[in-house]
């Protein structure tokens, strides 16, 4: 299993509740970009990357004659989606199966998929090329792929500043960091990439993504997803000081401080048939 399968592992529950509904708009507005493909009959969808189901769970409710198979390097992810399938109606949860696999090894055979879709997940791959072939691969001949994931992006989230001044004066070093290291330079970089992994009718856009946290939910996501592995060092006390001197510090910030905002790109492309 690599890093990534095993990081989400470990944090399926606290992803679920504090940092998917983050990304969830931002999942649901690709759905736009396939819906003429699902127009002209697409039925065969695959997610790659799934998660707790931010881009399935919309699609089989807007789209009812698809299938959606959903894969995912994490098995405890895939539960979470398993799960949220389980709850949901007979019509929608007897379309979507899921499986345990990696972006750039599905287990499927050539040309099985009409449409390709993935919300921030192919930032995370170790090759993105070889995730890009892979995908293409399973797609029949004249099929699409869109994708949605972050962009490059320096521009400091005041709420990470205070927090990781706060780790320093505790003597905490933050070195897991989050995995990012295959964000996207920029919107021209997508369209370059698919192009070279043998799509044609690309199209790359930049958007915004924006989430209002509140200091508390602002501090769930720390504790309960993306430094879930720090908190878990601390001892007893030192969590409860140090969560205390968060909370204050965060509250002290101006109220817009706590709008994040950062630029992610659309793409997508169909299958060249050569
Ligand atoms: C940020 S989450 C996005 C999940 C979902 N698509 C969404 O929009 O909420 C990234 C997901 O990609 C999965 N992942 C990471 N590396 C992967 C890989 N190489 N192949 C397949 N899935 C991977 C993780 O386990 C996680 O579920």
């Amino acid at each position: 299993m690599t890093d990534q399968g095993e990081r989400y592992d470990r944090m399926a529950e606290g992803y679920e509740r504090w940092w998917a509904p983050v990304l969830a708009p931002s999942a649901v507005a690709l759905l736009d970009r396939i819906e003429a493909a699902i127009a002209h009959g697409a039925g065969e969808l695959i997610d790659i990357g799934v998660g707790t189901g931010n881009l399935t769970f919309p699609a089989l409710r807007r789209w009812r004659d698809v299938r959606i198979t959903g894969v995912d390097a994490s098995r405890e992810m895939l539960q979470a989606a398993e799960a949220i399938a389980a709850r949901s109606p007979a019509h929608e949860r007897d379309r979507f199966r899921g499986q345990v696999a990696y972006a750039a090894e599905l287990p499927f055979e050539n040309a099985t998929f009409d449409v390709a879709m993935s919300s921030f997940v192919l930032q995370l791959v170790p090759s993105r090329a070889k995730a890009l072939r892979e995908i293409r691969r399973v797609l029949r001949s004249g099929g699409t792929l869109a994708y949605v994931t972050w962009l490059t992006d320096r521009t400091p989230f005041a709420p990470d500043r205070a927090f990781d001044a706060l780790l320093a004066e505790f003597g905490f070093e933050n070195e897991e960091g989050d995995g990012r290291s295959g964000d996207l330079p920029s919107v021209a970089t997508a369209a370059a990439e698919l192009r070279r992994a043998g799509f044609r009718d690309v199209v790359a856009e930049g958007a915004a993504l924006e989430y209002a946290f509140t200091v508390e939910s602002y501090i769930a996501f720390l504790v309960e997803f993306d430094e879930a592995s720090t908190f878990e060092e601390m001892s007893r006390s030192e969590r409860h000081r140090f969560l205390a001197r968060l909370r204050e510090d965060l509250m002290r910030l101006p109220a817009d401080a706590l709008a994040f905002r950062a630029p992610i790109v659309y793409a997508s492309g169909r299958h060249s048939g050569r």
